[in-house]
C-alpha cells in the first residue's frame, strides 16, 4: 500500500502516516501529474521560505506540470511570480492594501453579517455555508474592491461559477465566467480611473512608487487573485471554525463567556482546520534536498500547511482543538514572501462572523452529526453545514 492512499477521504490520517514514514513523498498532484508532497512542519516552513523554490511555471520541466489555465492577462499574478517582479508588485500593493483599509471594513462586515442573520429569522434550520459563510466574504470583496450595488448580483453569479462551480454545471461555464469577469473588470477599472472612490481598486490605480505603477494587466490580475485567494478560503475558514466549535461544546461555552478570546481562537481554527491543505506548487530552480530527499530541478513540489500544522513536533497534541493554546506560528496563511496578503482581513472577517453568529443564536447546534467535506486535495471545506438555532 502507498502511504498516501486515502488522502482525499481522510487527509489528517494520511498526513500523520506521511509525516511518520514518508515526509517527502511522491504523489499524483491535484492536476494528476507526478509531484512531491512535503508534510512535516520544519520542512514545509523551510520550503515556503526558500528562494530556490520558484512559483514561476517556466521553471517546471516541460510537460510535467499541467496546472490550471488562465488567460495570459491573468497569469502574471503574485502567486506565479518570484523576485524581483514579485517584490515590485507586492510593494505597490502594500501601499494600497493597508491596515486602515481593512479596519474600515470592520463595520460593513458586521452589518452584512447581521443582515444575513436577520434573514434567517429567530429560529429554524439552515445550511450555514449557503446562508452565511458564502455570502459574507463575497460581499466583503465587493466592498473592498468597490463594486457598485447594482452590479453585485451579476458579480456573485460569475464569481460562483468560477470559484465555487456547481458540480452539475457544464465545463464551459467557468470559462464563460472568466470572460464575463474580465469584461466587467475592464469597465470597472475605466470607471474608477475616471471617478476614483474610497476603495482598493481606486487606490491600486493611484499607487506610485518612484514613478513605478501597476499596469492594466497587473491590476486585472490582482483583482482576480483577490477573488480567487480571498473568497473560497474565507468561506471555508468560517465554516470550519463554526463546525469545530459545535463539535467541542465545552470550548464553545468558554468562548461564549469571553468573546475577547476570538482573535486567539481564530489562530487555532486556522491551525486546527485551515482551508489550505496545499499551498501553491513550487519548482526547484536547482536540485534541492528537503528532509533528506533530493528533488531534481523543475519537478513539482507541493507543501501541506494543514499537515504541518498537525505536526506533533511543533504543536503538542495537535489533533486536539484547544482555543487557549498559542497557535501562532501556524502555516495556514503561508510563510515568507508570499505570506497571505489578505491575512488581517481573513482573520477580521472570521472573528466578526463567529461573534455575530454566537451573539445571535444562544442555542446554535449541528442539525446533522454527519459532516460532508468537499473531496479536494487542495482545499479543506464543507459542502454544507446544517444547523438548528
Ligand atoms: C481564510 C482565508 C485565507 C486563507 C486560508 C489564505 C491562505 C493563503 C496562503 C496559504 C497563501 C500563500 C500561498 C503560498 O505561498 O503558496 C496566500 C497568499 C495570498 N492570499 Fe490569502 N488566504 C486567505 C484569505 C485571503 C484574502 C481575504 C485575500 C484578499 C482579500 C487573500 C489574498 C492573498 C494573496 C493576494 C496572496 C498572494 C500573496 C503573494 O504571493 O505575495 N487571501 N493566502
Amino acid at each position: 500500500m502507498d502511504p498516501a492512499d486515502g488522502l482525499l477521504d481522510h487527509p489528517y490520517d494520511v498526513y500523520r502516516r506521511l509525516r511518520d514514514t514518508a515526509p517527502v513523498h511522491r504523489i499524483a498532484g491535484p492536476d494528476g501529474t507526478p509531484a512531491w508532497l512535503v508534510t512535516r512542519y520544519d520542512d514545509v516552513r523551510a520550503v515556503l521560505a526558500d528562494p530556490r523554490l520558484s512559483l514561476d511555471k517556466r521553471h517546471a520541466v516541460p510537460g510535467t506540470y499541467k496546472g490550471f489555465s488562465l488567460p495570459p492577462a491573468l497569469d502574471a499574478n503574485l502567486l506565479n511570480m518570484d523576485p524581483p517582479d514579485h517584490t515590485r508588485i507586492r510593494r505597490l500593493v502594500g501601499r494600497a492594501f493597508t491596515t486602515r483599509r481593512i479596519e474600515a471594513l470592520r463595520t460593513p462586515i458586521r452589518r452584512t453579517a447581521d443582515q444575513l442573520l436577520d434573514a434567517l429569522g429567530p429560529h429554524g434550520t439552515a445550511d450555514l455555508i449557503a446562508a452565511y459563510a458564502a455570502p459574507l466574504p463575497v460581499t466583503v470583496i465587493c466592498d473592498l474592491l468597490g463594486i457598485p450595488d447594482r452590479h453585485r448580483l451579476d458579480f456573485r453569479v460569475w464569481t460562483d461559477a468560477l470559484v465555487a462551480p456547481d458540480p452539475a454545471a457544464p465545463p464551459e461555464a467557468a470559462k464563460e465566467a472568466v470572460v464575463a469577469l474580465l469584461g466587467y473588470f475592464t469597465l470597472l477599472l475605466a470607471d474608477k480611473r475616471g471617478e476614483p472612490a474610497d476603495d482598493l481598486l481606486s487606490d491600486l490605480i493611484a499607487v506610485r512608487d518612484e514613478g513605478d505603477r501597476l499596469s492594466e494587466d497587473e491590476l486585472m490580475s490582482l483583482a482576480f487573485l483577490i477573488l480567487f485567494a480571498g473568497y473560497e478560503n474565507t468561506v471555508q475558514l468560517i465554516g470550519n471554525a463554526v463546525l469545530a466549535l459545535l463539535q467541542h461544546p465545552e470550548q464553545l461555552a468558554a468562548l461564549r463567556k469571553d468573546l475577547s478570546q476570538l482573535p486567539a481562537a481564530v489562530q487555532e481554527f486556522l491551525r486546527y482546520e485551515g482551508p489550505a491543505l496545499l499551498a501553491i506548487r513550487r519548482f526547484p530552480v536547482e536540485d534541492v534536498t528537503i528532509g533528506g530527499v533530493t528533488i531534481p530541478a523543475g519537478e513539482t513540489v507541493w507543501v501541506s500547511p494543514a499537515a504541518a500544522d498537525r505536526d506533533p513536533a511543533r504543536f503538542p497534541d495537535p489533533d486536539r482543538l484547544d482555543l487557549s493554546r498559542d497557535a501562532s506560528g501556524h502555516l495556514a496563511l503561508g510563510h515568507g514572501i508570499h505570506y497571505c496578503l489578505g491575512a488581517p482581513l481573513a482573520r477580521a472577517e472570521t472573528e466578526i462572523a463567529v461573534a455575530a453568529l454566537l451573539e445571535r443564536f444562544p442555542e446554535l447546534a449541528l442539525a446533522d452529526q454527519e459532516v460532508h467535506w468537499r473531496r479536494s486535495l487542495r482545499a479543506r471545506g464543507l459542502v454544507e453545514l446544517p444547523v438548528t438555532y
